[in-house]
């Protein structure tokens, strides 16, 4: 795990858009797992402008966003499908065959969790995972006390999730769906690259756990300890709870080791 410390969101995003299309020029065919939230907003912002300065084609990219709300339109605002088209999709060359969401209105959710499971393997594994983390500790929509080898699943929300993602659903927890379809922390962890975002002092407390905790399924995001390529990208208010010491942006684009760690 390598923790590197931006000294706001912005820079927090334009480092990990730019490691993301590090990888896809890196290699053919890049299988990404994607995360939707605030978080995010940013990122994406920041990978659609170096789509747009001809930096990276998303042609040959598969996606598979990390999780969806169960029960809702795809076209409610507060759906991931809605936010992908909203933030990504609608302004990259994607093709809107390689983007794969789970369907979270399926007759069968059970087996569509189990066959998006299945198409992620059959594609390959993930090459990449961008994934924001809760305040709870959750990656993905996994909840704290999720099997650390967890797969794609449908999941019940905590109540703290429930309430942060409230605002979407006109402020209401009460109209905010309580299940879920998730990748697995399993499946996250399989990735080759897991990219952590967090910014703002709210995830400074889930940031100390997930860094300098006990690995735990209290906070699922704590298992990333042991990946061999995770990088945790954080700004100064969600690094206020760090006590070891961590590169900066800038220290870490003039580590000699550097190409080490990016090498794919
Ligand atoms: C959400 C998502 C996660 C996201 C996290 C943090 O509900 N399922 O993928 O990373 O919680 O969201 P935010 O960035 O809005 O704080």
């Amino acid at each position: 795990m390598k923790v590197v410390i931006a000294k706001d969101a912005q820079e927090m995003a334009d480092f990990a858009a730019r490691f993301t299309v590090h990888v896809i020029r890196g290699k053919d065919r890049v299988k990404l797992a994607l995360a939707t939230g605030n978080t995010m907003v940013k990122f994406y912002k920041s990978l659609v402008q170096l789509y747009r300065e001809g930096e990276v084609s998303f042609q040959d990219c598969t996606t598979f966003n990390l999780d969806e709300y169960v029960g809702i339109p795809e076209d409610h605002p507060a759906s991931f499908h809605h936010y992908m088209h909203e933030h990504f999709f609608d302004f990259v060359d994607l093709p809107a065959a390689q983007a794969f969401i789970p369907d979270g209105n399926a007759q069968h959710l059970i087996d569509e969790a189990q066959s998006y499971e299945d198409r992620i393997r059959d594609f390959g594994g993930l090459d990449l995972a961008v994934a924001g983390i809760g305040t709870n500790g959750h990656i993905a929509f996994n909840e704290p006390g999720s099997s650390l080898a967890s797969r794609t699943r449908v999941k019940g929300l905590s109540e703290e999730t429930r309430r942060n993602n409230a605002k979407a659903f006109g402020g209401t927890i009460d109209a905010v769906p309580k299940y879920v379809i998730t990748m697995g922390v399993g499946t996250v962890m399989d990735a080759h690259f897991v990219l952590l975002l967090a910014s703002g002092h709210t995830k400074a407390d889930a940031i100390a756990a997930a860094v300098e905790g006990p690995i735990t399924a209290m906070c699922p995001a704590s298992i990333l300890q042991m990946h061999p390529h995770a990088f945790v990208i954080i700004d100064r208010d969600a690094a206020a709870r760090l006590t070891g010491t961590y590169q900066l942006v800038s220290e870490a684009l003039s580590d000699p080791f550097e190409e080490y760690f990016w090498g794919l």
